[in-house]
């Protein structure tokens, strides 16, 4: 499943979420339909909420109808919060344990799913692929499953206060203004009051209250630092800020996925988030998967061929004509990837 902008929206594809008015939320078009060309020109007049088709890269593919199950339940379980109610924590938990499960099979190509579904920062697929994130790191610390379940929790709450402040702000292209900025910086306790009444483990509370907190006491809302902030929630940080980087916003384009673990390097460097975590997490991921079709910094398009979790230059294949050329990137400095085409 992919999210798409309007202008890229064609006849011949098929909805995989229900498309929602912005305003009203209520249901412009039903999940499964195939887009024709009058669909088109009415949800570009409507100018709707997000927007998710099947991809054909991963239809019928088990992880890809899990990834859509969880943005189609976590985003039933937000408008619930939006209309009034508290949130159902045990469907999260549900949630939660659907991608626990999936990833001790698929954790890769979740990962590659998670970077595929570029998300706004107000958007479920945000939510989700935070949790997507955090879970493998957490798998990969082979954390108890208790533990799993409370980071998984406060991976797919971590921004629930986002859902209480003005969308004007959230989707506001250009720079904030310090007072913007400062509305926007509420969303952490905002969400950790919005938990109060129901049954979230403490543990998860603090994820919501504490994600914008830094190691080194530069973040908000308290500017606490070190061991005052949970483990689990250095993970979610971690997470956040690489899906942050790695998706389209309206005052930037998104950075590719080297360029995303470089950016958590510099803030690891920067005492500001968990080296334990950054460095398990660059060493784990595969930035670029093998079928992956890239174009290079030489205007040449390749394929990836071979790829290692340690490094971010993989080994391409070149066509050119009939001949076909190899080239390792870790071996070639001066050649990099520019832009990723297409992941089979
Ligand atoms: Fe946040």
């Amino acid at each position: 499943m992919l999210r798409v902008e309007l202008d890229q929206l064609q006849a011949g594809m098929k909805l995989a979420l229900p498309v929602r008015c912005r305003h009203s939320y209520k249901i412009l078009l039903n999940a499964g339909t195939v887009i024709n060309e009058e669909h088109v020109q009415r949800l570009k007049e409507l100018n709707p909420a997000d927007v998710y088709i099947f991809s054909p890269h991963f239809m019928d593919d088990p992880a890809q109808e899990l990834y859509r199950e969880a943005v189609s339940s976590m985003d039933d379980i937000f408008q619930e919060v939006i209309s009034g109610n508290k949130v159902d924590v045990s469907r999260v938990k549900q949630v939660v344990n659907g991608i626990v499960e999936r990833l001790k099979i698929h954790d890769q190509i979740l990962v590659q799913l998670a970077r595929l579904n570029d998300a706004d920062s107000y958007s479920v697929s945000h939510c989700v692929n935070v949790c997507i994130y955090s879970l493998f790191i957490g798998s990969n610390l082979n954390l108890r499953n208790e533990q799993m379940q409370l980071l998984g929790l406060g991976a797919l709450l971590h921004d629930i206060g986002k859902l209480y402040m003005p969308e004007s702000l959230l989707r506001k292209g250009g720079k904030l203004s310090d007072r913007e900025f400062s509305i926007i910086k509420d969303h952490p306790l905002i969400g950790y009051r919005s938990l109060e009444g129901t049954d979230t483990p403490e543990e998860v509370g603090d994820i919501v209250r504490d994600h914008h907190e830094k190691c080194d006491g530069s973040g908000y809302p308290y500017g606490i630092g070190g061991e005052k902030i949970s483990f689990l929630t250095k993970i979610v940080s971690v997470a956040d800020i690489y899906d942050a980087v790695t998706s389209d916003r309206a005052y930037r384009p998104r950075m590719l996925p080297h360029e995303g673990m470089e950016i958590l390097l510099a803030n690891c460097s920067a005492g500001k988030i968990d080296p334990q975590v950054v460095k398990l997490f660059t060493r784990k991921v595969v930035t670029y998967p093998p079928g992956c079709t890239v174009r290079l910094n030489t205007g040449e398009i390749a394929k990836v061929v071979e790829s290692k979790a340690l490094s971010w230059r993989p080994k391409v294949v070149v066509k050119k004509g009939n001949r076909v050329k190899f080239v390792d990137l870790a071996a070639n400095p001066t050649v990099f990837i520019s832009q990723i085409i297409d992941i089979e």
